[in-house]
């Protein structure tokens, strides 16, 4: 139950209807449950009070402010990959010794602004970057705490674009090269080693490619101890999996007892950064059917949301449940569900069957909370969706609707 769901044939977002809010906010139109984002933070950390970890949310999966403070007051840390996720994980309060910076490639502003602030720790992915955070935190006169990214060369089954585990993808340092790391970092003055990180990949279905990383850590781990370097975090990153249509990924409880097995014996304190698994499914996209067309071979629901409002159909080819925010009982049809952007890959759904629609009536786009708002654009100078975050009877807009003004404000 992720608190949309239909009363006498109309959607309803918690207690709000969906149509209701349609009219009032226009679409395309994302509205978040906080219902659904409290509970899904509650059972992925609860999974694993078995063991001394801190969940850090990823922020890239939806940086809504009103998101990131609910999840802050909630007691999440937060996985950032820029200074603007810092700027926004600062902004709602959450303290900086919750913070874990990853990414392959933090500028040297970024590298300071950090430092400044005072985070946990870095995810560093290069050596080249190893040094570059020794060089910048010695101009700043202190120690910066690292963690290294090691990529376990682990498939995780999972859309290319997506898996960074394996050793043909950009991310981290092979085991060899970690370990020429850590021996290196002994010897700078300005950084310390702290930990160890991986992220094999997201949207996983099954928790196997995440143990079999797992593995080869604790066995590195040993390694690196019998070397007399000594860490005290270990960052399993991201990753875990929701449906959106007939997958069946595993509960976090699962992972949770399968990680607390492992781990009972390893003093090492673990970080976690799911996004996907806290967000995707606690958000919808609300669209409107402009047009319907139809050629010998196909039907087109031609609608008001587009591929610069979410992106993840043309970029991945994902699937999206997509149904009718009112039910209407009529026969289905297949259609092509697609928008008004200027390119073919523009689309939400391909040979989707439907109820049969007319022009006007709207759509939901199901598990449109997790990277949908963040990848958006303004690609055909379309001005960004509205965001609405429902609490029960009550409803804010996270973020208002863009304007025309707002789509050349920086343009001189
Ligand atoms: N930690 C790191 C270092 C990451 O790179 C990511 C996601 C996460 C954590 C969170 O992963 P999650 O729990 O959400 O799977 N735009 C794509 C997903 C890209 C994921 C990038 N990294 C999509 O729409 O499917």
């Amino acid at each position: 139950m992720n608190h949309f769901e239909y009363r006498n044939g109309s959607l309803f977002a918690e207690d709000m209807r969906v149509t209701a809010l349609a009219k009032e906010y226009g679409t395309p139109l994302y509205i978040y449950s906080a219902a659904t984002i409290k509970r899904h933070f509650k059972a992925f950390d609860s999974a694993f009070d078995g063991l001394d970890h801190m969940t850090c949310y990823s922020v890239k999966a939806n940086s809504n402010l009103s998101v990131l403070k609910m999840l802050a007051e909630q007691g999440a840390g937060m996985d950032i990959v820029s200074g603007g996720e810092l700027y926004r994980a600062l902004k709602v309060g959450v303290a900086p010794e919750k913070i874990v910076y990853s990414g392959v490639g933090k500028r040297s502003s970024e590298i300071r602004q950090a430092l400044e602030a005072g985070i946990l720790l870095f995810n560093v992915e290069s050596v080249a970057e190893l040094l570059k955070i020794n060089e910048i935190a010695k101009e700043m006169d202190t120690i910066a705490k690292v963690s290294f990214r090691v990529n376990p060369d682990v498939d995780p089954q999972t859309h290319p674009y997506i898996s960074t585990g394996m050793q043909k993808n950009k991310f981290g340092l092979d085991i060899q090269h970690s370990l020429e790391a850590y021996k290196m970092t002994a010897d700078l003055d300005h950084v310390e080693a702290v930990g160890m990180d991986c992220h094999i990949g997201s949207q996983l279905t099954s928790i196997d490619p995440f143990l079999e990383a797992l593995e080869k850590l604790l066995d590195f781990y040993k390694e690196l101890k019998g070397l007399g370097i000594d860490i005290q975090y270990l960052d399993l990153g991201g990753g875990l999996g929701i449906s959106y249509d007939e997958e069946e990924p595993p509960h976090p409880n699962e992972f949770g007892r399968a990680l607390t097995y492992m781990l009972k014996d390893v003093p090492l304190k673990v970080i976690l950064e799911p996004g996907r698994v806290i967000v995707g499914n606690a958000g919808i996209m609300v669209t409107e059917v402009l047009y319907t067309k139809s050629n010998p071979t196909k039907n087109f629901l031609i609608v008001d949301g587009a591929m610069n409002d979410l992106v993840r159909p043309s970029l991945y080819g994902s699937y999206h449940r997509i149904a009718e925010v009112e039910q209407n009982g009529r026969n289905t049809e297949e259609y092509d569900v697609v928008g008004p952007i200027c390119e073919s890959s523009d689309f939400l759904a391909r040979e989707r069957e439907l109820p049969r629609v007319v022009d006007g009536e709207r759509l939901v786009v199901y598990s449109a909370g997790a990277y949908g708002f963040t990848m958006s654009s303004n690609y055909n100078s379309r001005p960004r969706a509205c965001e609405l975050m429902v609490d029960g009877d009550t409803v804010s807009v996270a973020r208002k609707r863009e304007t025309y003004e707002d789509l050349i404000e920086n343009e001189l």
